[in-house]
């Protein structure tokens, strides 16, 4: 959706997945100090989002309608707390669902479109995330629909749309169009709503992937979930990096597929951590950090920080994620395959980024042939590690890496080099 922000992916903080309903504003104000502390901010975290829970439960303002914020948990109101994140050079997000109320109970926004979005424009909210709970009887009764599956084709993703789609209960019917869906229906009239504001509020769809959400997502939205929710365990990982896989053709500027929010300092290990985050950047998924700033280990926080994945998935002149140029070992690239593709790659404007993926619990050696990546082609490269920095040099026809289980390895892939192919790089030596 081109409204002026959520070109690139949203990066930020979110309160959800490490505190749950157990919020209020000090956690808010004590996660954007975080993100300026430890250098965050400047890689380009931006919003501190607020999650379900912040208002009151069971009713609206008796005069005006309005959502109340919680006086316990926000004590200066939803504005105070914007006027606070503001003046740290941050920006705020807020939460409702597309139901009558929110996955945890709370009041939402259904049919009060117009009224919501204009009470958080005046309070100065910067980012909306959109629910899909409580939806209420008028607007049920959706058609499903299949999920496609097959290999994506690098170059137009997928559009494979043979799926395994066995035991739908209520399949739609063939000539079925998004837009008399009433999911779409009410995805979009808060599209309507906050376009009617003078306040520029980045839209995201919480919407579990559901009714085919990647045909209209991109003119409804600025990124859209792919899934239902991730949890801190690697196999929820695994399944939702596979799942997006096969809908990385609607991802580009100004649209986004949203893996869910970062699990990184919530319990998976370092390897698993350095899996996850690498792939959601390089699929081009908003990055929302998903744990205690306060807690997180400096390991942690560095893998977040990457700034060789932060600058591929903010690349201002590439908006196409990366994509797997071989499957590995994975038998069946399916939706529901118990673990993705291994080796990927990416064009971006500081070269090309190639993914060498670990599913297996012992280490593995991963070589990549340059000649097999559609990106490169045969021939000899400049390297870089992604993870420590290291120039490896010139390397010929192919980079081999032992990778530990559950990781994965990375590089940047240069400049032709060497005197193969007649190509001499200025100060670099040949390799014979
Ligand atoms: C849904 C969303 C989550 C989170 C919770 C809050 O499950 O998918 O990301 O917002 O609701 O209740
Ligand atoms: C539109 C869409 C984007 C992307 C571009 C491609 O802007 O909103 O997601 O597909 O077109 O140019």
């Amino acid at each position: 959706l081109k409204d002026g922000v959520g070109r690139l992916p949203a990066l930020g903080w979110n309160s959800w997945n490490k505190f749950g309903c157990d919020i209020n504003e000090d956690h808010f104000l004590t996660a954007a100090d975080k993100l300026i502390k430890l250098g965050l901010r400047d890689r380009g975290y931006e919003y501190v989002n607020i999650d379900d829970c912040w208002q009151v439960k069971d009713e609206r303002d008796k005069k005006t309608g309005r959502l109340i914020p919680d006086p316990k948990r926000f004590p200066d109101g939803i504005n105070g707390t914007a006027d606070k994140i503001h003046a740290k050079g941050l920006k705020l997000g807020i939460y409702s669902s597309a139901g009558d109320l929110t996955c945890q109970g709370y009041q939402a926004s259904i049919d009060r479109e117009e009224l919501d979005a204009a009470t958080w424009a005046e309070w100065g909210v910067d980012y909306l995330k959109y629910d899909n709970c409580n939806v209420p009887k008028k607007y049920q009764g959706e058609c499903q629909y299949c999920v496609p599956e097959g290999p994506p084709s690098r170059q137009f993703a997928h559009a494979n749309v043979n799926g395994t789609c066995t035991a739908l209960s209520n399949p739609c019917p063939a000539n079925y169009n998004y837009k008399s869906s009433p999911t779409f229906h009410r995805y979009n009239a808060m599209r309507e709503a906050l376009a009617k504001q003078d306040r520029t509020i980045l839209y995201s769809l919480c919407q579990w992937g559901e009714m085919n959400v990647d045909s209209w997502g991109n003119e409804t939205a600025s990124s859209w979930r792919v899934t239902n929710d991730i949890d801190p365990a690697w196999e929820r990982v695994l399944d939702i990096w596979n799942q997006m896989t096969f809908r990385l053709h609607s991802t580009d500027f100004w649209g986004h597929g949203d893996m869910d929010m970062l699990e990184v300092g919530n319990g998976l290990s370092l390897a698993e951590s350095r899996s996850h985050f690498a792939f959601w950047a390089a699929m081009k998924s908003p990055l929302l950090i998903g744990c205690d700033l306060e807690k997180a280990k400096k390991e942690e926080v560095n893998i977040m920080m990457n700034k060789h994945l932060i600058a591929f998935n903010q690349d201002s002149s590439v908006g196409r994620p990366a994509m797997p140029y071989k499957w590995g070992t994975n038998p069946d690239w399916t939706f529901n395959a118990s673990f993705p593709a291994e080796f990927w790659s990416g064009p971006s404007s500081n070269g090309t980024l190639i993914l060498l993926f670990n599913p297996y619990s012992d280490t593995r050696k991963k070589t990549t042939s340059f000649s097999e990546v559609p990106e490169l082609g045969g021939g000899w490269f400049e390297v870089t590690d992604v993870w420590t920095g290291e120039n490896k040099g010139c390397l010929r026809d192919k980079i081999d890496a032992w990778v530990d289980g559950h990781d994965t390895a990375a590089y940047l892939v240069g400049e032709r080099c060497g005197i193969q192919g007649g190509y001499l790089n200025g100060n670099q030596k040949p390799v014979i």
